[in-house]
């Protein structure tokens, strides 16, 4: 048995007996609605939307007082929980169309469609609520001007606290086409690379099965396991690849080669953040992280998303932060400590550098805007 459809509460806002008697009957006939609600002129029907519940307000464009656009208007604004139809006299067309929904009216119709379409048009406006969005996907992006500044570390130490906070729900992807070293740093044996796809159609059991895991159960995906081609995979397929993973993830942290060619480029331009490591003991690293950014920004990636790390911090280090931040012109987002006897992974131990590269796992997330967050916002 189909469960029954809550009567939905309309208030009626027309100067002539005969069309508000009218607008009764249709809706009375149709079923699944209530009149809560019956004003002659624009200004009655303002005050009445907002002392009463309603769902919907019908208003005729030629109210006297306000019209039924302003009537519509002062509506939406003041009492934003009514939705508005406008009944046009005669026929709407395009400008009037554009008017009432300038005003807020979630529907236009003229008086001639009030038997045959007012009462389906007000049950899709009230239809059902949305199921809510899936939760939010970040990618991460981590590069940095040099080779062996710390790049891969910093990745795959944010893929792993990233997962620690959603388990199952964080990939690490080293999209290096030679020389990616997050296999061996996670210790993983035989990864199988995604340079072996056959295909550009992709889907998540394809996705899966290219997937290998962490001993801490993190998602890694790799680009190539041999030396190859460096656009062996397209601007495209990474496209496609980003997409599907956005679908079933909280977190892509990718450890991105510093390669100004289309497919590096493309990843960029789909990046929440740009994480940009350098240090502070090499000035070369400073000036190449400059330009780095300043060929990616804002062409690709605004500002505001990207982030300065300084890698390997010590008290030995020859530049000072404040001279890092004149140089780049950005302010340094985290400060990783040197750690000694790294070796594997980054996290583990409860290590000063562990610590600091959660703490940056926390800001990220931080910074995630969620619908939650705005809903918390607007309490
Ligand atoms: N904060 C740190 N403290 C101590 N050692 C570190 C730190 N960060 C990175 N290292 C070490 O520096 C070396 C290079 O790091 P990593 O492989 O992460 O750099 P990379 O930028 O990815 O290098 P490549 O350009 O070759 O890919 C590694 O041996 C790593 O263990
Ligand atoms: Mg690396």
């Amino acid at each position: 048995m189909s469960e029954r459809q809550p009567n939905i509460r309309v208030l009626i806002a027309a100067k002539d007996r005969a069309a508000r008697d009218h607008l009764r009957q249709v809706l009375t006939a149709a079923g699944d609605f209530v009149v809560s609600g019956v004003a002659v002129d624009g200004l009655e029907a303002v005050h009445m939307a907002g002392a009463r519940k309603h769902d919907v307000a019908v208003v005729m464009l030629d109210l006297p007082i306000y019209d039924g656009l302003a009537t519509t208007r002062m509506i939406r604004q003041y009492v934003p929980a009514v939705k508005g139809v406008l009944v046009g006299n005669g026929d709407v067309g395009s400008t009037l169309t554009r008017q009432a929904m300038l005003a807020g009216a979630s529907a236009c119709i003229s008086t001639a469609e009030i038997d045959s379409a007012l009462a389906s048009v007000i049950k899709d406006i009230c239809g059902p609520p949305l199921p809510p969005p899936a939760p939010p996907c970040r990618i991460i992006s981590v590069t940095g001007g040099r080779g062996g500044i710390g790049k891969s570390t910093v990745a795959s130490g944010l893929g792993l606290c990233m997962h620690q906070k959603y388990p199952g729900k964080a990939v690490l992807l080293d999209m290096y086409m030679q020389f990616g070293d997050i296999s061996t740093m996670m210790r993983i044996a035989e990864p199988k690379p995604l340079s072996e796809l056959t295909t550009e159609k992709i889907d998540p059991e394809l996705l899966e099965s290219y997937m290998s895991e962490h001993e801490s159960g993190l998602k890694v995906l790799v680009a190539a396991t041999k030396i190859g081609p460096l656009d062996k995979l397209s601007g495209d397929l990474l496209e496609s690849i980003i997409h599907e993973l956005k679908k079933n993830y909280r977190y892509v942290v990718i450890d991105l080669p510093p390669l100004m060619h289309e497919p590096v480029l493309r990843v960029v331009s789909l990046c929440h953040e740009l994480l940009i490591v350098a240090n502070r003991f090499e000035v070369q690293t400073v000036r190449d992280a400059k330009k780095l950014i300043d060929t990616v920004a804002p062409r690709y990636i605004p500002w505001e998303q990207i982030k300065l790390i300084i890698n390997r911090v010590s008290r030995h280090d020859s530049l000072t932060q404040s001279q890092i931040e004149q140089a780049i012109g950005l302010n340094v987002a985290a400060l990783l400590p040197n750690q000694r006897n790294l070796a594997g992974d980054p996290m583990r131990g409860n290590t000063k550098l562990a610590k600091a590269l959660r703490k940056l796992a926390d800001k990220l997330d931080e910074e995630t805007f969620t619908l939650d967050a705005l809903a918390a916002e607007e309490r």
